[in-house]
């Protein structure tokens, strides 16, 4: 293993990733981030400085357990201070898994602005993975505004009488570009747009894919949208599903695969097609009411020009309603012989569901009634040294009204802001029961991607309609999958299981950052008096900032 450093400096450039000009946010110039690829136990340091000059900052490498590192997950008012304009903040943490991960901003709706980079994490040298490839190919995807974010964050924490919902994206991206007002699908899918015309080598010209004709390539494909579901396909060809979060999973062939905000996956793709001809990637989304442009590139096998456009149409994305077909493919992540399975008996259970509402004139989601707001000062700071009014204290509820109608517009008014933590005593074994119930509006709901921090969990099923007593007989004890994002689906449940072994102090969210934004999240914490080593610079802001300058006050 060996230790390896990187210096980001995040700032605003502009850029034209979908042919329009605007601000991103991005890495040393780089839109997405620089990659980092490395291995498993490797120590990774990061020296993070804010170049945005207007506002704070800090990453999360989603998806890395932080085990002994909690200070070093980068979750703004949880685990650290947000790292001001000119300041810089070192980052130091273990790989402890292989396989496909991202970093992201994670202050305000900086996932929105641009602010994330790859993570691929490989096996030690002379360590096999569970299926073979020749070469390997790294999708990023995600969605892309034209609204800056400033402008859709005020719009989204307004009075209602204020309030702007942020509507469509834009533009989808595969690895930072996009094509906004043209479509190279466009003489099949979108008559009303020109067919884009590109040289190849402008920042908004289609990443292609180049491959060889009769190899396997290992397709890892992470979605780092801020709000969009994404659907994938390739036309012609078919995708072995390998591995999930990091995890292996049990190979199952698809032509399509769904991909929630916050999920990665490996395909494996064999091209085994005619090499004469190119093949489109479609990369659509599953969203209600919406008319964003599918992101369209092609797959070329080094014979022809990269850019001539098929003669046949892109795969279609199915529809939003398409709600079984969607459960169907995330039924299908199972585990692979091997991974590590679930305990059979859990200490603790937490049903939690997530409801909108107006509350005194703002619109927010709460979770069983309590609209997440983050203190100003770091919990883990002021949990390790017990600052008493740092936030509340108490224990946030466990469930919610047994008769709750989970079709209708929520009754239950009494929702308030609040900033509790869920405590766990460590090595606890719990099982959380997200429920998804009807939006403010009559007849509405969404999907929930739902991402938790430090830890792995396994999916033990994927409900439908109102979780009851009963239902835990579908858990899958056998082979679940371990992730560390899961969807939950309209009017319906999802069900999973942790060890809280991790001491530290951990977001569960909805990774769609307006939701989150907006209240749809909770903290958990365990085992904090075990924590050690966190830098100062991490609680140089709030009380812990206070605490601080006592301390050296009295030296
Ligand atoms: Cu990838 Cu708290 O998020």
């Amino acid at each position: 293993a060996r230790v390896r450093h990187y210096k980001f400096d995040v700032e605003y450039f502009f850029k034209s990733v979908d042919c329009v000009d605007r601000l991103v946010m991005g890495i040393n110039g780089q839109f997405p981030g620089p990659t980092i690829r490395a291995e498993v136990g490797d120590t990774i340091h990061v020296a993070v400085t804010n170049k945005l000059s207007t506002e704070g900052t800090a990453i999360h490498w989603h998806g890395v357990r932080q085990y002994g590192t909690p200070w070093a997950d980068g979750t703004v008012y949880v685990t650290q201070c947000p790292i001001n304009p000119g300041e810089t903040f070192h980052y130091k943490f273990k790989l402890d898994k292989a396989g496909t991960f991202y970093y992201h901003g994670h202050n305000a709706l900086q996932i929105t602005g641009g602010l994330y980079g790859s993570i691929i994490v490989d096996l030690p040298k002379g360590e096999k993975e569970p299926f073979e490839y020749d070469d390997e190919i790294n999708l990023l995807l995600s969605d892309w505004w034209h609204k800056s974010i400033q402008e859709q964050e005020v719009g989204l924490t307004a009075h209602i009488e204020n309030f702007r919902w942020v509507w469509e994206a834009q533009s989808i991206l595969i690895n930072g570009r996009g094509q906004f007002g043209c479509s190279l699908g466009a003489n099949f899918i979108n008559h009303t747009l020109p067919v884009c015309q590109f040289k190849g080598d402008e920042d908004c010209a289609p990443y292609i894919l180049s491959v060889l004709p009769n190899k396997t390539y290992r397709v890892r494909i992470t979605s780092a949208t801020s709000l969009l579901s994404l659907n994938l396909a390739i036309s012609d060809h078919k995708m072995v599903v390998v591995e999930s979060d990091g995890h292996y999973v049990e190979p199952f062939t698809v032509d399509k695969i769904d991909i929630y905000s916050g999920e990665s996956y490996s395909v494996l793709l064999t091209t085994d097609q005619n090499p004469n001809q190119n093949y489109w990637i479609s990369v659509g989304h599953r969203d209600d009411n919406v008319s964003t442009t599918p992101a369209l590139t092609l797959l070329n096998y080094n014979k022809i020009p990269t850019l001539d456009l098929p003669s046949f149409p892109p795969p279609i994305t199915p529809p939003w309603f398409d709600v079984e077909e969607r459960k169907i493919f995330s039924r299908k992540v199972l585990a692979l012989k091997g991974v590590p399975q679930p305990p059979k008996y859990s200490h603790r259970w937490i049903n939690l569901i997530g409801m909108q509402d107006i509350i005194d004139g703002y619109l927010k989601w709460s979770m069983n009634g309590i609209i997440l707001e983050l203190p100003t000062t770091p919990y883990l700071g002021s949990m390790k040294f017990n600052i008493k009014n740092a936030f509340d204290w108490q224990d946030p509820p466990e469930n919610y009204p047994e008769d709750y109608d989970i079709y209708n517009p929520t009754t239950y008014h009494n929702s308030t802001v609040s900033n509790m933590v869920y405590k766990f005593e460590m090595n606890q074994v719990v099982d959380v029961i997200l429920q998804n119930c009807n939006s403010y509006a009559l007849n509405s709901t969404g999907f929930h991607p739902w991402h938790l921090h430090g830890h792995d969990f396994w999916v033990l099923a994927y409900g439908d309609g109102k979780f009851k007593d009963g239902d835990e007989k579908l858990f899958n004890l056998e082979n679940p999958p371990l992730k560390n994002s899961v969807v939950v689906f309209p009017y319906s449940w999802t069900a999973i299981r942790f060890r809280a072994d991790n001491p530290g102090v951990w977001l569960f969210h909805c990774h769609m950052e307006p939701h989150f934004h907006t209240g749809m999240g909770v903290v958990f914490a365990e085992g904090v008096q075990y924590v050690n080593g966190i830098p100062e610079q991490a609680l140089a802001c709030g009380l812990t900032a206070e605490m601080l300058m006592n301390k050296g006050n009295s030296q």
